[in-house]
């Protein structure tokens, strides 16, 4: 074999590796480098992507702490609510109690009027079939007194005359009076005293009628709890247990309240 054809083969050949070799580095670099740079964009991209998301988790976590706030305040505007709910709800519990109250109340006023009105109604019935009696036949007619009773100035007298039997003490006869609604008779002036003895029909002596004058502490007193003024209306002094009548044509004079005697009773008129 030749030797120089045998060199030149074997540099050949290493020209060729050399070649090849640097071929691939070549190749191989700029993979690589390509693919770091696909790498790095990716990294950028969810870095960014981190960095919103963080931003987002910022935001929802205060949004979280508002909302926790809010609600915090809720429950406790709901707690006072329910409070006064629970207020309103007795209050009313108790308003309705006094409602009730109220109207069983109104009602028994109403009754209790209703009661009134018709006690007045038979009380004016009663005084206008007494001051107003009805004739037959005839229109009604007013009197200023009842039947039987005589008017002097704006009052009405009664006078008592009964027989013996029908006699009664001071105490009995004022008791009769009291039973009419009025009193024995207390006597204002000289014209109604003159009135009351021109009425002492039949009376003489010690036999008179029953006045509302009796003696008390030492003093002359009438029914109505005044004094008499009019000292010289009687002159007997007023010793205790003696009470008055008056007599026909004689005047004043003091006998025992216990003795029997007839009366006079006195009410005021109706004015008409
Ligand atoms: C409930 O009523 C009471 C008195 O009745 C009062 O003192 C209290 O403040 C009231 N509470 C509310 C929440 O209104
Ligand atoms: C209702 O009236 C009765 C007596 O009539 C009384 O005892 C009670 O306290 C009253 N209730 C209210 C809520 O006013
Ligand atoms: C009953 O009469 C009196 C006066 O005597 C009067 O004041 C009262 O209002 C009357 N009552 C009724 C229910 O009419
Ligand atoms: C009392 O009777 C007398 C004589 O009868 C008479 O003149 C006088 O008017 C009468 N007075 C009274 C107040 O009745």
């Amino acid at each position: 074999m030749n030797r120089k054809p045998l060199k030149a083969t074997a540099v050949a050949v290493c020209w060729v590796i050399l070649s090849v070799i640097m071929a691939l580095r070549i190749y191989f670099t700029s993979v690589i480098s390509e693919h770091n740079a696909k790498l790095s964009a990716e990294n950028q991209n969810l870095t960014s992507q981190n960095t919103k998301l963080s931003a987002e988790n910022q935001n929802l976590t205060s949004q979280n702490t508002k909302l926790s706030a809010e609600n915090r305040n809720l429950t406790s505007q709901n707690a006072k609510l329910s409070a006064e709910n629970q207020n309103l709800t007795s209050q009313n519990t108790k308003l309705s109690a006094e409602n009730q109250n109220l109207t069983s109340q109104n009602n028994q006023l109403e009754t209790q009027r209703r009661m009134e009105n018709e006690l007045n109604v038979s009380r004016a019935q009663w005084s206008i079939d007494a001051y107003c009696p009805k004739p037959q036949n005839q229109n009604r007619q007013c009197k200023a007194c009842q039947d039987g009773w005589l008017p002097s100035q704006s009052s009405c007298h009664e006078i008592n005359n009964p027989d013996v039997p029908g006699k009664k003490t001071w105490e009995k006869a004022r008791e009769n009076c009291r039973g009419k609604i009025s009193d024995l008779v207390v006597i204002v002036d000289e014209t109604e005293k003159t009135f009351i003895s021109n009425n002492s029909w039949g009376s003489s002596g010690t036999n008179g009628y029953w006045i509302g004058l009796r003696a008390e502490d030492g003093k002359w007193k009438w029914v109505d709890g005044s004094v008499l003024t009019e000292n010289s209306w009687i002159q007997q002094p007023a010793t205790n247990g003696q009470c008055v009548i008056s007599v026909e044509k004689e005047g004043w004079k003091s006998v025992s309240c216990g003795a029997r005697n007839r009366w006079i009773c006195k009410k005021k008129a109706l004015s008409l």
